[in-house]
């Protein structure tokens, strides 16, 4: 099928669309990330150095912390996830997208959703339940957009041309359905005003639905709908296939089934029953291995491919978030451990944690599927510069590691010095002495995320000239005039 065609039969427009938000959000994010990085640093930063006079609460970190997790989880996150979900089903399925208006008031509803966040968050209007902070106004406007992507995406299997639902769909579907739920069940508040509700449940069971909604937002939005990217992309650069479709299958059915179970581990030592947090545990635990039984179908995928990472910085990108995906998930495990939890709760390991899980993972693999289905979605062959996509990997790479490594050892420094004791019981270290030893982990930080913003950059720059490269291409085919 050649390129026209294939852009007649397939609704590429939206996919466009949320593949360059993707990139937009990116860099919105992982600035204001580097901005609240930068605030630890040096606290005047939290007002500006007093730009807008002494009391400007803006742009204070407790403000703009809310808004970095939405703008990266969700904006960046979320246009990923629709891009390729939109992409990878129509492709897989042979059928063009059920409904090009439902997906278009997808695209601009989902746009005006980030902008509400990008408003209201600034302005202190928050649930202040971590993850769900927006209002119920937006929230119904999140439910209309989600219900519209369910339509659209399982209207496209029911039209498909094959019988068969590639695995890389089932993974999007399971991830539509339960963030649905999540979504649902977490924001059930009653409206005072119009810019203020108060959650539907109180104390510790608030508590328990919040965390059955955050750690499963992590499992289904930060992880099913990525491993559906993963079980697209990661073949198609590779040129091969998936290593084991049985195993995918069996990744699939343990994942789904054991992430629920597993939220109670960020209620350690709290009021939730004692059971309860045990049970998290183990199930945390437990998920462990369908965890690793994806990242190791997902690697072995490369048997036979291995030398193609020495010049496709693409497959690089796949590859290294697989690793850092199987590094998050041995250290999420580990940290579920009651006693391990003792020692990480609360401190900066928890925040390495996420980066490893955030920049490593879910940055990573979307960086990757972008850089393969940008130059198809404008009829190109490749990138305008595949230079430029290798240093983005080395800058996001590097991120990472001065990231998570810098997160790691003020976290065990933290949880060591917080529980250190004189002979006569009393604490070895103020709060405030354990701050001090900090600095030195968040200027590294600062570094880090640095980096990886400036990768960012770069890709805004490689994808906006391989766009006007097409529009070279096209002016090129059109017939002279005598
Ligand atoms: C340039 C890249 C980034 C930088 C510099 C950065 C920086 C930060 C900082 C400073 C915090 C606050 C930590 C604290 O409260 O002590 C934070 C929190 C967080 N970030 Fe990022 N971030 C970046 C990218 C990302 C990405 C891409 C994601 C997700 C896809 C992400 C997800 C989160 C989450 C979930 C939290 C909350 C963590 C928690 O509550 O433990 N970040 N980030
Ligand atoms: C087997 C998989 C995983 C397990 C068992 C796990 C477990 C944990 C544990 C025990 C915590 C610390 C809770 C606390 O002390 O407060 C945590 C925090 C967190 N993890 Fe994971 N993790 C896993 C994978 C991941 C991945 C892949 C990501 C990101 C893509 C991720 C994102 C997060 C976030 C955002 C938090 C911070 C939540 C908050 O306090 O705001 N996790 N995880």
């Amino acid at each position: 099928m050649n390129i026209a065609s294939t852009h007649e039969t397939y609704n590429y427009k939206v996919v466009r669309q949320f593949a360059i938000m993707t990139v937009v959000w990116g860099i919105v994010g992982m600035a204001v990330g580097v901005l609240i990085a930068a605030q630890l640093v040096w606290p005047d930063l939290n007002n500006l150095f007093g730009l807008f006079g002494p009391d400007f609460p803006y742009t204070h970190f407790g403000r703009l912390r809310p808004l970095h997790t939405n703008a990266v989880i969700f904006a960046f996150g979320g246009c990923a996830l629709f891009a390729t979900s939109y992409y990878v089903v129509q492709r897989t399925t042979q059928a063009r997208l059920f409904s090009d208006t439902l997906a278009s008031f997808t695209f601009w509803g989902w746009q005006a959703v980030i902008v509400a966040a990008a408003i209201t968050l600034p302005l202190g209007i928050t649930s202040s339940k971590e993850y769900a902070e927006l209002e119920w106004p937006i929230d119904i406007l999140i439910t209309l957009v989600w219900v519209s992507y369910a339509i659209v995406f399982f209207g496209t299997i029911m039209k498909r041309k094959s019988k068969h639902i590639y695995v890389a769909n089932w993974f999007f579907g399971a991830f539509i359905i339960t963030v649905a739920v999540l979504h649902l069940g977490n924001s059930a508040a009653i409206p005072v005003t119009l810019t203020k509700s108060y959650s539907a449940y109180a104390g510790t069971i608030d508590a328990m639905v919040q965390w059955w909604y955050g750690h499963n937002a992590v499992g289904f939005f930060l992880t099913a709908g990525f491993l559906g990217i993963m079980y697209y992309f990661v073949p198609k650069q590779a040129e091969k296939p998936v290593y084991s479709y049985r195993l995918s299958i069996v990744h699939f059915w343990a994942l789904i089934s054991i992430y629920v179970w597993a939220g109670g581990h960020h209620l350690h030592y709290s009021s939730l029953p004692d059971w309860a947090q045990s049970a998290a545990m183990v199930m945390s635990l437990i998920l462990l291995a369908p965890s690793w039984g994806g990242m190791i179908n997902g690697m072995m995928t490369l048997s036979g491919a291995w030398h193609k990472l020495r010049t496709d910085p693409i497959l690089r990108f796949l590859v290294v978030s697989l690793s850092f995906y199987g590094m998050s998930t041995f250290e999420g495990p580990m940290m579920s451990i009651k006693t391990v939890n003792a020692l990480s709760h609360n401190t900066d390991w928890t925040v390495g944690h996420v980066h490893s899980g955030a920049l490593g993972w879910v940055a990573m693999v979307s960086i990757g599927a972008l850089y393969h289905l940008i130059p198809r979605l404008y009829g190109m062959n490749s990138m305008f510069s595949v230079g430029l996509v290798n240093v983005h990997f080395w800058l996001a790479t590097i991120g990472t590691v001065l990231y998570i490594a810098s997160m790691w050892v003020n976290g065990i420094m933290q949880g060591l010095m917080w529980r250190a004791v004189n002979e006569d019981g009393t604490l070895t270290y103020s709060f405030v002495e354990a701050l001090k030893a900090s600095y030195p982990g968040y200027a590294v930080r600062v570094l880090g995320g640095a980096f990886f913003l400036a990768g960012m950059v770069l890709m805004a720059y490689n994808v906006y000239k391989t766009v006007k490269m097409k529009d070279a291409v096209a002016l090129d085919s059109v017939p002279q005039a005598a």
